[in-house]
């Protein structure tokens, strides 16, 4: 089947080459010219494992392309999805301008029976809206149809998020979109859970602040763990075993972070506000997250006493292993707080340097981490990146001025950094 993804980010790239992988025809299409020439000279943009030799292997096998013409893709293409950016305005609310442009841009090229898709994650309700545009934009023509199709893709898992989902959620408002979407999913072995499309796209922002609040819910109990001296990993572990409950996203640590937690978490508490819902438990999701990042500095400023002048090294940057996105990480919220109290910083990670040094140019950065540690005041571990957990330690801690070690994702085990001399603390153990 023939698929048009406008918007050769995060999303559309992954989803795109999927769907080119699972034999559909795709084009890609970006506004972005760099962007669309280093993909067609066979090099991606972003950092994702597996990602690059996926798209090489199916521009080979001539399945995907890439242009900049909206056009040119909406005219060879039944499906038209809309997988463009979203980024949040000064106040929280998703900035729609860009989905938009893009469904004037479809309205204008349509010249046959189309399904308009978003893939991006937009407040519930944004479909009519792009209805209402495509509709005034084509000139009247009402042969298309309008589905909402959130994606739940991690980074750094991406690729298998999409060829094994836990489903598959499809929002439509007629039959043929229904049938024509469910062929284009045939080849993903997954439940399709078929709604009207409002309900579609509640159903992203529900699972999405549903899997934050876990996190703050586990990051809350790590707080009581500490004051009462039971251990968070055997909590969580004897929680999780209920079915009802599960293990997943139950890992304290300091914090979520990235593109799609924090950013949709607020857009949900605005969206609900719009529809007259004030949403305090999700408020108070947002507030335990913050605590918990700003938390960890107050950890270390009780270990060294002060924290001017003091060498903290930063051990990942990366808002979680095997990705290269500094959005929203909370090393960023951590190293300013740490700066903020008078300490240096060095730091060090596997992949998000060069991003890092936009964000951050005022720190050191080092070439692995027993630079990091090197005559450090303390050591903070951000990202749990599989390096590390294979680190000689005491070569860490014999380069260290002060054998001051903060585990902030729970890698090492506490009695076993105590035997080697840290001054050791993980987060709720
Ligand atoms: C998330 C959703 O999982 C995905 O479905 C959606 O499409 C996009 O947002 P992603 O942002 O890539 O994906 O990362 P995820 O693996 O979900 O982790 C998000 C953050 O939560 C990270 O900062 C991670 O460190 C943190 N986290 C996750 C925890 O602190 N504890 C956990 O138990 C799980």
């Amino acid at each position: 089947m023939k698929v048009c993804m406008i918007g050769a980010g995060y999303v559309g790239l992954v989803s795109g080459t999927c769907f080119a992988d699972i034999g559909h025809n795709v084009v890609c299409v970006d506004n972005d010219e760099d962007k669309i020439n280093t993909l067609k000279k066979g090099d991606i943009p972003i950092y994702e494992p597996g990602l690059k030799e996926l798209v090489n292997k199916n521009v080979k096998a001539g399945r995907l392309s890439f242009t900049t013409s909206i056009r040119e893709g909406v005219e060879q293409s039944l499906f038209l999805f809309i997988a463009v950016g979203t980024p949040p305005k000064e106040n929280g609310e998703p900035d729609l301008s860009s989905i938009e442009k893009v469904a004037q841009e479809i309205g204008a090229a349509m010249n046959e029976y189309k399904i308009v898709v978003e893939k991006s994650t937009v407040p519930v309700q944004t479909g009519k809206w792009v209805r209402t545009v495509v509709e005034r934009f084509s000139r009247q023509m009402k042969d298309f149809d309008v589905a909402s199709n959130p994606e739940f893709l991690r980074e750094g898992s991406a690729i298998d998020d999409f060829l094994h989902p836990d489903r598959v959620v499809l929002g439509v408002e007629s039959k043929k979109a229904e049938e024509k979407l469910l062929e284009l999913y045939k080849p993903i072995d997954a439940p399709k859970i078929v709604t009207d499309i409002a309900s579609a796209e509640l159903i992203k922002h529900a699972s999405n602040s549903f899997l934050s609040m876990k996190i703050s819910f586990i990051n809350a109990i790590s707080i009581l763990c500490e004051k009462s001296g039971a251990d968070v990993l055997k909590v969580a572990e004897g929680m999780g075993t209920d079915k009802r409950i599960g293990r997943a996203f139950l890992n304290a640590g300091l914090g979520f972070g990235g593109f799609c937690f924090p950013k949709d978490l607020k857009a949900f508490i605005g969206i609900a506000a719009k529809l007259g819902y004030d949403f305090g438990l999700l408020k108070e999701v947002e507030r335990i997250n913050q605590e918990q990042m700003l938390g960890a500095v107050a950890k270390i400023e009780d270990t060294l006493w002060n924290l001017r002048d003091k060498k903290i090294g930063v051990l990942g940057l990366a808002f979680k292993p095997n990705t290269d996105d500094m959005r929203f990480a909370p090393s960023i919220t951590i190293i300013k707080e740490l700066q903020k109290h008078g300490a240096t910083i060095k730091a060090y990670d596997p992949v998000s340097m060069t991003r890092a040094k936009t964000v951050m140019p005022d720190i050191e950065y080092c070439d692995d981490a027993y630079q990091v540690a090197q005559g450090a005041d303390a050591v903070i571990l951000v990202t749990e990146w599989e390096e590390f957990q294979n680190l000689d330690l005491k070569r860490i801690r014999d380069s260290m001025r002060q054998p001051v070690f903060l585990d902030g994702r729970n890698v090492f085990e506490p009695d076993k950094m105590k035997e080697l001399g840290f001054i050791y603390s993980g987060v709720g153990r």
